[in-house]
């Protein structure tokens, strides 16, 4: 079996962070979102992937990512040239699946759980198609399916008007080759797409058997801001190893699980886990409250935190409560004493600021 990723897409709903980088590679727990599907699929003993990448993000994903040499794979870059959906990515890399059953994974889905048993299941039933679903308040932003009580998949509807049910379709699926053949006979969507929903429903109507599982676990699709907060959380909740590689001097104070880089340097602070620090950043003087993560190369001074994502390169000085934040790389936040119940602010394009 071999995998696929989706890293291309515009990443408008991450705005204003995905102006300058890829949405894939926003980090959660300080780890970018893709790392974490390519994690899944190697522990499924999946090791021939290619990663489909857009025009604009493609080189940005390849230098993050590498040869797959970090994960003992090999990996292969798609471009897909224009964004024509996620049936149309399957099109684009019909040459590197040559034949073979395969995962598709969007690399923004982020899943609490392995895919090992799902592709066991597939493996030992051997269906055109296995997918996952999960049940959500807001199906209407989803591609939706109609299910019986035994599992049988009636219907799939990309983001109905009315949904059928409250079961979206979580953006990793498992197919055999014969789904080339259904995208082959459907048309673009509304939304000007070849929509993956409407080849597995080419597939039902085409009495192929398409299999469904319902995700027990959390799953997030971490298209939008609190979607990435709640991301954080969850990871740093289930995942973080407490790790301490920094020095941290015996004025500070570091309790439950706190995961600190190399080089960081810790001075006259209370850290209070689970929190993540990368390499190269300073805490002084400052209080880090459960469940955030900083970044590589961060400076907190005289500031207190928590519940947020600090990325690399930004400066924290003299803020007293930032709470529920997710602050983007080299960005500079600072108390000016001399302009008293002043703001100033040079905030990039679809930023929210909340004073
Ligand atoms: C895509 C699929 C949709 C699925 C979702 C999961 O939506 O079209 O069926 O439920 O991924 O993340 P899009 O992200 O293109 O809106």
């Amino acid at each position: 079996m071999k995998a696929i990723i989706l890293s291309g897409g515009k990443g408008t709903r991450l705005r204003p962070l995905t102006y300058s980088g890829a949405k894939q590679l926003v980090p959660v727990a300080n780890k970018p979102i893709l790392f974490y599907c390519i994690d899944n699929i190697v522990q499924a003993g999946i090791t021939d992937v290619g990663i489909i990448i857009s025009p604009e993000t493609g080189e940005e994903i390849k230098r993050a990512v590498g040869d797959g040499s970090r994960w003992g794979i090999s990996i292969e870059y798609i471009q897909q040239d224009v964004p024509g959906g996620l049936a149309h990515a399957i099109k684009t890399a019909r040459n590197f699946l040559a034949g073979s059953s395969f995962i598709m994974y969007l690399g923004d889905n982020l899943i609490g759980t392995r895919i090992d048993t799902f592709v066991r299941e597939f493996n030992d039933n051997s269906p055109e198609a296995l997918i996952l679903l999960k049940e959500v308040d807001n199906p209407k932003q989803f591609g939706v399916a109609d299910v019986t009580k035994e599992g049988k998949v009636l219907r799939l509807i990309e983001k109905p008007e009315v949904p059928p049910s409250n079961l979206a379709l979580v953006g990793i699926y498992i197919f055999s080759p014969k789904i080339h053949e259904a995208i082959d006979r459907i048309r673009p969507s509304k939304r000007g797409e070849l929509e993956i929903t409407d080849a597995i429903q080419e597939l039902i109507d085409m009495g192929c058997k398409v299999e469904s599982f319902i995700l027990e676990m959390w799953w997030l699709d971490t298209g939008k801001k609190d979607d990435m907060l709640t991301a954080n959380v969850i990871v740093l909740d289930e995942w973080l190893k407490a790790g301490i590689d920094a020095k941290v001097d015996d004025k500070s104070n570091i309790l439950g699980r706190v995961s600190i880089g190399k080089g960081s340097v810790v001075r006259e602070s209370k850290i209070r886990g689970p929190v993540v620090i990368g390499e190269n950043t300073v805490v002084e003087n400052s209080f880090i409250g459960p469940y955030t993560s900083i970044g590589n190369s961060v400076k907190i001074v005289r500031s207190s935190v928590e519940h947020s994502v600090i990325m690399d390169g930004s400066e924290l000085n003299e803020i007293e409560r930032l709470e529920e934040s997710l602050i983007g790389r080299n960005v500079r936040i600072f108390r000016n004493n001399k302009l008293h119940k002043a703001l100033r602010l040079m905030i990039g394009d679809d930023s929210v600021v909340e004073v």
